[in-house]
């Protein structure tokens, strides 16, 4: 027997995990966070704290509150640290063969009852579920960037995943976060990243083939077709890195030539320049 979601594990603390983390103890869930780098989870916990911070002087909580949905937070530098969740959402970096042995190190850390979510961008969630001893309680739970802001979250079942537990996580998403559940096809891209990727890439390579500048691009884009943010300054929001490696997963499995990532972008990435997260990438954050 399920119990009610109210303590949820978030493994990855990077760009989603902490934006997920805080859309949960935002809604008054406990969370318990893990990273693999100490660095990372101090940062994570850091940037949390402040954000929380923000919001109090914005008027959104009170400081006593913000101080209190602090204290829910439960940062873990071990993964054995997540038994208790009763949900965990893996969001480390979009690598197979990474993302196949933190799932199965999750599966091993908690309880039987606990359902477990991958936030992939790209890779086939019945791919994922592969190590599951009990594939029935995974699936896949897609946020977008930044969450705080984004209101949709993809929900995407594998033929094996109990329907119970689809419907526990679309409660879950609607009626805890508050967020609207779209449920999906477990398809490359799902639906939201096999629309943008292809128009995100198809930015850079206009860029690329020296035809418009990034401004001018953006610019088309913001006013034209009344887009809150152009592609090339929405990549570097989502991280160059976090494009090309969702690009490179969806042409691994649709050989679709819209998905060839263009030299620019590969040329920004192998300079280390991954958007605003390192300060460059189309643009100068600095
Ligand atoms: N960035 C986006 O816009 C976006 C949007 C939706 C979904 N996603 C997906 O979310 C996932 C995470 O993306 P991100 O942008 O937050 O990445 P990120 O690089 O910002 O963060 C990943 C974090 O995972 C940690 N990590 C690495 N190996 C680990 C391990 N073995 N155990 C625990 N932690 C580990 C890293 O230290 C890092 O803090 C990816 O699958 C990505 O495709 C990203």
């Amino acid at each position: 027997m399920r119990r009610a979601i109210d303590t949820v594990a978030v493994v990855g603390s990077g760009a989603m995990g902490r934006g997920i983390a805080e859309a949960c103890l935002r809604r008054g869930l406990t969370v318990i966070l893990h990273d693999a780098s100490p660095t990372a989870l101090d940062t994570a916990c850091n940037a949390l704290a402040a954000s929380l911070q923000r919001a109090a002087a914005k008027g959104q909580l009170t400081p006593d509150d913000a101080a209190q949905v602090l204290e829910h937070l439960v940062p873990s530098e071990e993964l054995a640290g997540i038994h208790a969740a009763n949900l965990v959402i893996e969001a480390v970096p979009e690598r197979l063969e990474l993302k196949l042995a933190v799932l199965r190190n999750i599966e091993t850390s908690v309880s039987a009852e606990t359902i477990i979510a991958t936030n992939t961008s790209s890779i086939p969630i019945t791919r994922l579920s592969l190590p599951f001893a009990d594939p029935s309680r995974f699936l896949g739970l897609h946020f977008f960037n930044p969450v705080s802001k984004m209101p949709l979250v993809e929900v995407i079942s594998t033929m094996e995943t109990d329907d119970k537990v689809q419907n526990t996580i679309e409660l879950f998403v609607r009626d805890q976060l508050g967020k609207t559940p779209l449920v999906v096809t477990d398809r490359p891209g799902f639906v939201v990243n096999a629309l943008l990727i292809p128009f995100l890439l198809s930015a850079a390579r206009m860029m690329d083939s020296g035809y418009a500048s990034a401004e001018a691009i953006d610019e088309g884009m913001t006013l034209g077709c009344g887009h809150p943010m152009g592609p090339l300054k929405l990549s570097d929001l989502v991280g160059l890195d976090v494009v090309c490696e969702v690009a490179d997963a969806l042409y691994d499995g649709t050989k679709d030539a819209a998905l060839i990532v263009p030299n620019n972008l590969r040329r920004l990435l192998e300079r280390g320049h991954l958007g605003q997260k390192s300060g460059r990438g189309f643009y100068s954050y600095t």
